[in-house]
């Protein structure tokens, strides 16, 4: 199975009514805990590299190491560029062998988002390579983006037909509610579904991102105070609303913040319950069965889409 871009995976999961996990990679653990776990499912799969990453695991390495995870799972695996700051980030990543980048323009005025999502939809398809844009902001913090919730704002159906026609884009990210990070909602989690629907009313059959979907599980969260850490207050996006948005347009549900959290619990748990260890396998492997085991549940509870590889 080679690598593929995000095409058919989207148009079979708008139709089939789930969605895809688009999951953070940024070492080797991971990126074998998340591809295990895919293929126990037998689930398509999105990996995705933020400039983070790239940053501090160099693209070549991640690269020959989804290639691996390819061969090993032989799963239709798309490697994605996650948060594509600028046109010569995306074009370094298709030249260096992605299958779909996104370029987050979401921070500029419409028409500047629209010029620079153009410009790399030109780039990127001439040479196969799928494209996901975003209008609307979302609040939260990553490792280059910080964004208040002041700054934050609902994506505007009225701006959406205009945006896909004019980029060419083949997937959009919208803002409806969701965050980055472990801390997303002062109060009772909300959604904005009307505009979700909205915007797919303007799009038929367009496929949807949502970002900022982790649900940051208190089980793990409790696992990593239980075991030294101090996560006060963490809140995510309950999986029932992540089903529902599935069930609708949302194709791409990303998710990192979890698996962080099953990284850094399975880690913790595991230096309690041996402080005499010290071989890196014996802890890793820990955490890699912690990011399987959370991939494995968002697959099937959350995504549903497993068996659709
Ligand atoms: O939304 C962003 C992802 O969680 C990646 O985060 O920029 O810290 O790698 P990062
Ligand atoms: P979370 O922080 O909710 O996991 O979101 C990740 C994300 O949107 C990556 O682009
Ligand atoms: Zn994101």
């Amino acid at each position: 199975m080679p690598m593929v871009n995000s095409k058919e995976m989207f148009k079979k999961a708008y139709e089939g009514g789930y969605a895809i996990g688009a999951f953070n990679v940024n070492n080797m653990e991971i990126i074998q805990g998340i591809t295990e776990g895919a293929k126990l499912e037998n689930a398509p799969l999105i990996l995705q590299v933020s400039a983070g990453a790239r940053k501090y695991a160099k693209h070549v390495y991640l690269m020959k190491m989804i290639e691996a995870a390819i061969a090993d799972t032989d799963l239709p695996i798309v490697v994605h560029l996650d948060h594509g700051p600028d046109f010569e980030t995306c074009k370094s990543c298709i030249d260096g062998g992605f299958t779909s980048v996104m370029i987050d323009g979401s921070h500029l005025p419409f028409e500047e988002n629209i010029a620079l999502t153009r410009k790399v939809v030109d780039y990127a398809h001439e040479r196969n390579v799928t494209v996901e844009a975003e209008l609307g902001r979302l609040a939260g913090v990553e490792d280059d983006v910080k964004v208040s919730a002041e700054d934050s704002s609902y994506t505007q159906p009225d701006e959406v037909e205009e945006f896909a026609t004019r980029t060419g884009c083949d997937s959009l990210a919208i803002a409806i509610g969701t965050s980055h990070g472990a801390f997303k909602f002062k109060g009772e989690p909300k959604l904005r579904f009307d505009i979700l629907e909205e915007v797919s009313r303007r799009l038929p059959g367009f496929p949807i991102v949502l970002h900022g979907a982790s649900s940051v599980i208190p089980s793990y969260v409790e696992m990593i105070n239980q075991y030294g850490g101090n996560m006060p207050g963490a809140q995510g996006v309950p999986e029932e609303m992540l089903r529902r948005a599935a069930s609708m347009a949302v194709c791409k549900i990303n998710i990192d913040s979890d698996l962080r959290l099953a990284f850094t619990g399975e880690l913790r748990k595991h230096f309690a319950e041996h402080p005499d260890h010290f071989d890196p396998r014996q802890y890793l492997t820990d955490a890699r069965n912690g990011i399987r085991q959370m991939v494995r549940h968002k697959i099937v509870n959350v995504l549903g889409c497993n068996g659709k590889a």
